[in-house]
């Protein structure tokens, strides 16, 4: 049997390939609007980066890592999201030493392991953002409208729900509070809750299955334990989001499904899909745990197959001239195109042959706007003769001047 690609892992091309690049250049130009730079990491890193950061009792890290021996017997992993190799590259650069604040972004792939369903992949794309050195509320507002902005630059349709899960101060009251009421519901949890339940309670109210979601359905929220400087930076992160007119929801279940969060967490979801499609939030530790200077943080991250299938790429207005050479014409056919590329015009010659009925069938067909007729008596000539497929309307132009 002839080779496939291996379950959960995608080809893109063709109409799929525009959405994705329409997606990722509208969001790069919107990051450079925001003067964020690009940093490309690797995609493999030590394993144990993403255990202490997306953290160890979480299903990214226990369940859907693809974790390798390196020929010495190291344990490496392909990276399952972007953030942890930005903050591990900006304590190795000591980028903190440089300035103040950074405003990092980068793009490409990462890999888990989940279950593959639509807009769910084994290897699917993200473009994402991080902020160093800010832990000013109106950063989590900024970011939280680059999201906003990146939604209706792209027409797509989504809310954004925000949350706070607080910080090292007020999250232990909450643990307790939750724990407790999660041995309350114990027996309607799943297998994987009655261990998380202990290990990381907060990751009940992540879980997908029905039994667990109704079961946590009448959980403390963390909003009612907030310290007061959490309590004061959520106010103020909503006081500014609203000044600046950006719609959102306060979802107090939302914990997310990474363990760095600290405080403000975010999620654009998709109606269409009830998936996430874009999400963030602040980590103001991590830097720290890693091995860096304390340093408060926060960023987002756009799935960019989700994004794309949600979008309509814009019709492109660049006009295609299709070079059709009859006869023994290949040296000006190919002299012919490159003038008119010269001119900046997007060009194809064909090679395909046939009658003239043909190639123009062809030329309609990969969506040509002018066929350029190019046979024996325009080469003696030096012209050629255009046909505009709209109109039908033919003209003869001389090479070198402009078409
Ligand atoms: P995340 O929520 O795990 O966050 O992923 C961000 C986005 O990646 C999701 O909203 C979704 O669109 C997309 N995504 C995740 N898993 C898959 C999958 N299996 N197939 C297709 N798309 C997927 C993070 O990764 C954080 N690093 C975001 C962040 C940046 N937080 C702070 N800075």
């Amino acid at each position: 049997m002839a080779f496939q690609t291996v379950r959960g892992f995608h080809d893109i091309f063709g109409e799929d390939l525009k959405r994705f690049r329409y997606v990722t250049s509208v969001i790069r130009q919107i990051l450079a609007s925001y003067n964020f730079e690009e940093i490309i990491t690797p995609v493999v890193e030590f394993a144990e980066l993403f255990e202490r950061s997306v953290g160890e009792v979480t299903d990214i890290v226990q369940k859907e890592m693809f974790v390798f021996e390196d020929r010495k017997g190291r344990l490496l992993a392909l990276r399952p999201e972007g953030t942890a190799g930005v903050v591990r590259a900006y304590i190795q650069h000591k980028l903190y030493a440089q300035k103040p604040y950074h405003k990092l972004f980068y793009e490409g792939p990462m890999f888990r392991y989940e279950r593959p369903q639509a807009g769910r992949y084994r290897q699917f794309h993200q473009i994402g953002a991080e902020v160093f050195g800010v832990a000013d509320p109106s950063a989590d507002a900024e970011i939280i409208e680059i999201v906003s902005r990146v939604l209706k630059a792209l027409n797509v349709p989504a809310h954004i729900e925000i949350n706070s899960i607080g910080c090292k101060v007020c999250r232990p009251a909450y643990r307790e509070a939750l724990k407790e009421f999660l041995e309350g519901v114990s027996e309607k949890l799943c297998k994987d809750c009655q261990d998380r339940k202990e290990r990381n309670p907060l990751r009940v109210l992540d879980c997908k299955v029905e039994t667990c979601k109704s079961a946590v359905s009448e959980a403390p929220k963390v909003v009612d334990f907030l310290c007061d400087e959490c309590r004061a930076h959520y106010e103020r992160v909503k006081e500014f989001l609203s000044s600046l007119g950006i719609d959102f929801k306060e979802n107090p279940r939302l914990v997310r499904g990474l363990d760095y969060y600290t405080r403000t967490v975010f999620e654009a979801v998709s109606p269409k899909t009830g998936n996430a499609i874009i999400a963030g939030g602040r980590y103001d530790y991590l830097v720290e745990d890693l091995g860096g200077p304390p340093t408060p943080a926060l960023g987002f991250a756009v799935g960019v197959e989700r994004v794309a299938s949600l979008v309509e790429v814009p019709c492109e207005k660049e006009d295609l001239y299709f070079v059709i050479p009859f006869g023994d014409v290949q040296d000006y056919a190919l002299e012919v195109a490159k003038a008119l590329r010269d001119e900046g015009k997007k060009v194809e010659l064909s090679y395909r042959g046939g009658s003239l009925r043909k190639q123009l069938d062809f030329a309609n067909r990969i969506g040509a706007r002018y066929a350029v007729i190019v046979g024996e008596d325009e080469k003696k000539g030096g012209y050629i003769t255009v046909k505009d497929m709209e109109s039908g309307d033919q003209k003869k132009v001389w090479v070198g001047k402009k078409v």
